[in-house]
């Protein structure tokens, strides 16, 4: 039944938690099929590199609850160029390896186009805390990233309860603001401050003056990292000093950064890396390729790499001409459904966050 004899499995840009869950459901499947795993270590610079390891089924025995990623990952502007790649499709033949999954964000599915191009078909699996991919309502490590988001705002929820202070903590998600908006609903925070949706500083600071007068003791307020003042400094930091100095409520700033992109992962990002890591090696073996799985109304499905570079690039508004040439009108208008609703619903939850923090 198998067309390929050997797969690769890389894991590039940002990690995620449930990385390793998806590169332990590729390998499980792929060699219970009979195929072949090798896994290149640190994203497309272990293409370019030649660094690889050879997997059995043993190779990815107890990662499912581990963080991080046991294959590495890497940022590698070298895979853009077209040396980088040349050098990478000859690894590809080295190894004899003739079809690649690629997990990660936009980034390296532009990455996976390229190498199915160059006739090494490529599958993506979305793997970013971000969950910024248009064409998939989930992406691997959201779950887990806004859960240890959460807890750590519990803890400064308590701190300020003592304190009768205000926390203004900025998370990341790069220009998404959903980490931030989740979370900021999930922990009761007065705001979410979100790079989606116009943001009124002086309805937050008139509100939070009512409360104060009304006797509430703790504030918190979630900004995204991809909030940005008109000079291109972040938001967060400056939105804190802001309240102190207006509000006269003592206020802290706490930047989370990195640390909610590692930890174990959540059974959610278990169970859809799994999940996807098998829809992946079936659509190979189904001769299938250039495709990004996809999560959408809680099925998994197969979409084109290309189409859903687009309907993200239309999301984002960074559509540039000739981008859509090539789609049908019927593609088109899925593409524009898709950003519609993914608007709405994120204006959906930021309304809600404003009702429910009177
Ligand atoms: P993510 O996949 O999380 O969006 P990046 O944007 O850093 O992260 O992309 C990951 C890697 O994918 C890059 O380091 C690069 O090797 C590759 N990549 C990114 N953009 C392109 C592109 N336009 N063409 C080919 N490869 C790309
Ligand atoms: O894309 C995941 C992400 O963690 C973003 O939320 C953040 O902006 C970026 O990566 C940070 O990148 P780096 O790890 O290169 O600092």
């Amino acid at each position: 039944m198998a067309k390929f004899r050997k797969i690769g499995i890389l894991t590039s840009g940002g990690d995620a938690p449930g990385m390793n869950a998806a590169i332990r459901a590729v390998a499980r499947k792929a060699l219970d099929e009979g195929v072949e795993v090798v896994g290149i270590l640190g994203g497309y610079s272990g293409l370019i590199k030649d660094k690889t390891i050879d997997f059995n089924p043993r190779t990815v025995s107890n990662i499912i609850s581990r963080g991080g990623t046991v294959l590495y990952s890497d940022r590698c502007p070298e895979f853009k160029t077209e040396a980088g790649m040349k050098k990478a499709i000859e690894t590809c033949y080295r190894h004899e390896i003739d079809a690649i999954v690629a997990m990660g964000g936009d980034g390296t599915f532009r990455g996976a186009t390229d190498l199915t191009n160059r006739g090494i078909p490529t599958i993506g699996i979305p793997c970013t805390i971000d969950n910024d991919i248009t064409a998939t309502d989930y992406t691997i490590g959201f779950d887990s990233a806004m859960n240890t988001t959460l807890n750590m705002i519990d803890c400064l929820r308590d701190t300020c309860e003592s304190h009768k202070r205000c926390n203004v903590v900025e998370v990341m998600g790069r220009d998404c603001g959903q980490i931030a908006l989740y979370t900021a609903m999930a922990s009761g925070a007065v705001a979410a401050v979100i790079p989606e949706v116009p943001f009124d500083e002086g309805e937050l600071l008139a509100r939070m003056k009512q409360l104060l007068v009304a006797g509430k003791r703790s504030y918190l307020v979630v900004v995204s990292e991809g909030v940005l003042t008109a000079d291109g400094k972040k938001y967060g930091e400056i939105l804190s000093k802001k309240i102190e100095s207006d509000l006269g409520i003592e206020s802290r700033f706490a930047r989370f950064a990195h640390v909610v992109r590692g930890g174990s992962p959540s059974l959610r990002d278990r169970f859809t890396a799994t999940r996807m890591g098998v829809c992946a090696v079936e659509c190979l073996l189904e001769g299938k390729s250039n495709l990004v799985i996809c999560e959408r109304d809680s099925k998994i499905v197969e979409m084109d790499i290309n189409y859903a570079l687009a309907a993200d690039r239309m999301y984002k508004n960074r559509l540039k001409d000739g981008d859509l040439d090539g789609f049908d009108a019927e593609s088109i208008e899925r593409m524009k459904a898709l950003s519609l609703q993914r608007k709405e619903n994120i204006e959906t939850v930021y309304r809600v966050v404003g009702e429910t923090s009177k």
